[in-house]
C-alpha cells in the first residue's frame, strides 16, 4: 500500500485563504481587523525565525501585526508590565509570547499574565480547563493539536469510534490532542490512549491505532511493523538529524526526520504526514486561526 499523503503546506494554503475572506468580511461590516502582537525577549535564532514568520502570515491574512522585541535582559517586572499593556489594548486580540523566556524570567509566570481571552497559543490554565471541559466551553485549543485535528478531518479520516493512540504527554501536543480527541463532535468521539517513556509494550499499543499520533521527539522511533495496515499516521516529530546546503538557496540548511520511519511506513499506513511539510505548517496557521476566533468571540459572531 502507498499511503496518501496529508500536505500541511496544502491544507495551510486553504485555511489562510479562509482566513482572508473572512477577515475582509469583518472589516466591510465591523470596521474591525484583528490585532496579533508577538512579543520576543533576545535574539536566538530559531525564535527570531519563527516570530518573523508569524508576522509575515499575520500579514497576509489581513491583520493589524505588531512585532515587539525585548532585549534578553528585560526584566520579569518589565514583561509583566508589557503583557499586562497589551492585555488592555482593545486594537490587540491575540498575544503571543515566543517560548523559550532566558532563565531569570519565570515562564509560567508569564504565560499566566496574559488575559485568557488573548491566549491564542492556548496556553494559559484557563484555557487549558476550557479544553478539557470540551464543547462550547473551548475558546483557544494550543495550536500544534488543533492543526492536527483539522488536517485529520480535512483528510476525510473517520474519528468517531476510531483507536487514537498518541505517543509523548507534553502539554503542548500529547496531553492536548489526547483530551481533544476524547471530546464529543466532529473530529473527536475517539477511543483515546497516550503512551509514553514508561509504558511496558509501545509497539502493542501502537498496533491497534486506527490514528497513530506520534509526539516523542525521538527520530524513527515508530517502527513499519509498529503500524496497523491502513492506519492514519500523524507524525509531529522535528529532529534535526545534520545539516545540508539547499539546492535552492545555496544555505546551509537543516536535515530534519520525523518520529516514523516515513519511507517504509508509507508503505503499510493508508495516511501519512511528511516531515517536513506536514504538521509543521499546520501551527503558524491555527494561531492566525485562533486570533481571528478572538475577534470573532469579541464581536458576539461566535
Ligand atoms: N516556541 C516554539 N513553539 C512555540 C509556540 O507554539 N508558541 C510559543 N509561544 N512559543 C513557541
Amino acid at each position: 500500500m502507498t499511503a496518501k499523503l496529508i500536505k500541511g503546506t496544502e491544507i495551510r494554503e486553504e485555511i489562510l485563504e479562509e482566513i482572508t475572506k473572512e477577515v475582509q468580511e469583518i472589516k466591510e461590516k465591523h470596521g474591525v481587523v484583528p490585532g496579533l502582537v508577538t512579543i520576543l525577549v533576545g535574539s536566538s535564532p530559531a525564535s527570531i525565525s519563527y516570530v518573523t514568520l508569524k508576522i509575515k502570515t499575520a500579514h497576509r491574512v489581513g491583520f493589524t501585526e505588531v512585532q515587539d522585541d525585548q532585549p534578553v535582559d528585560i526584566s520579569e517586572a518589565d514583561l509583566l508590565a508589557l503583557i499586562d499593556k497589551y492585555n488592555n489594548d482593545d486594537s490587540i486580540n491575540g498575544i503571543l509570547v515566543q517560548l523559550p523566556l532566558p532563565k531569570h524570567i519565570d515562564e509560567k509566570k508569564v504565560l499566566n499574565a496574559i488575559d485568557p481571552d488573548k491566549d491564542v497559543d492556548g496556553f494559559h490554565p484557563v484555557n487549558v480547563g476550557r479544553l478539557m471541559i470540551g464543547g462550547d466551553e473551548v475558546k483557544f485549543p494550543p495550536c500544534t493539536p488543533f492543526g492536527i485535528q483539522e488536517m485529520i478531518i480535512r483528510a476525510g479520516v473517520e474519528t468517531s469510534g476510531a483507536e487514537v493512540v498518541v505517543v509523548g504527554r507534553s502539554n503542548i501536543v500529547g496531553k492536548p490532542i489526547a483530551n481533544m480527541m476524547v471530546q464529543k463532535g466532529p473530529g473527536a468521539n475517539s477511543t483515546v490512549t497516550i503512551v509514553h517513556t514508561r509504558t511496558k509494550d509501545l509497539a502493542a499499543h501502537c498496533q491497534r491505532a486506527d490514528i497513530l499520533i506520534v509526539a516523542a521527539g525521538v527520530p524513527d522511533l515508530v517502527k513499519p511493523e509498529w503500524i496497523k495496515p491502513g492506519a492514519c499516521v500523524i507524525d509531529v516529530g522535528v529532529n534535526r538529524v545534520g545539516e545540508k546546503i539547499s539546492e535552492k538557496t545555496g544555505k546551509t540548511i537543516a536535515i530534519l526526520k520525523g518520529d516514523v520511519d516515513f519511507d517504509a511506513a508509507k508503505e503499510i499506513a493508508g495516511y501519512i504526514t511528511p516531515v517536513p511539510g506536514g504538521v509543521g505548517p499546520m501551527t503558524i496557521t491555527m494561531l492566525m486561526l485562533n486570533t481571528l476566533k478572538s475577534l470573532k468571540f469579541k464581536l458576539g459572531l461566535m
